[in-house]
């Protein structure tokens, strides 16, 4: 799903920008072009980014088996 519609960015290419260490709208905007237009989707880019890193997180927290 299209999450930033000026630069075409993508709930899938934040998530996986957060995977390789992409931690704040800010780094978004630097690395993807997220909200450097009209900015409309920075809030939507911020839920998404958020949830992505706490499921890292969570991830990391899981005992290996
Ligand atoms: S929708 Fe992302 S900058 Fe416009």
């Amino acid at each position: 799903m299209y999450v930033c519609i000026c630069r075409q960015i993508t709930c899938g290419q934040i998530r996986a920008a957060a995977d390789d260490g992409v931690s704040s709208v800010r780094d978004l905007k630097q690395q993807l072009g997220v909200a450097s237009q009209c900015g409309k989707c920075a809030g939507c880019a911020r839920g998404i980014l958020e949830n992505a890193l706490s499921d890292k997180l969570s991830q990391k927290d899981e005992p290996v088996a």
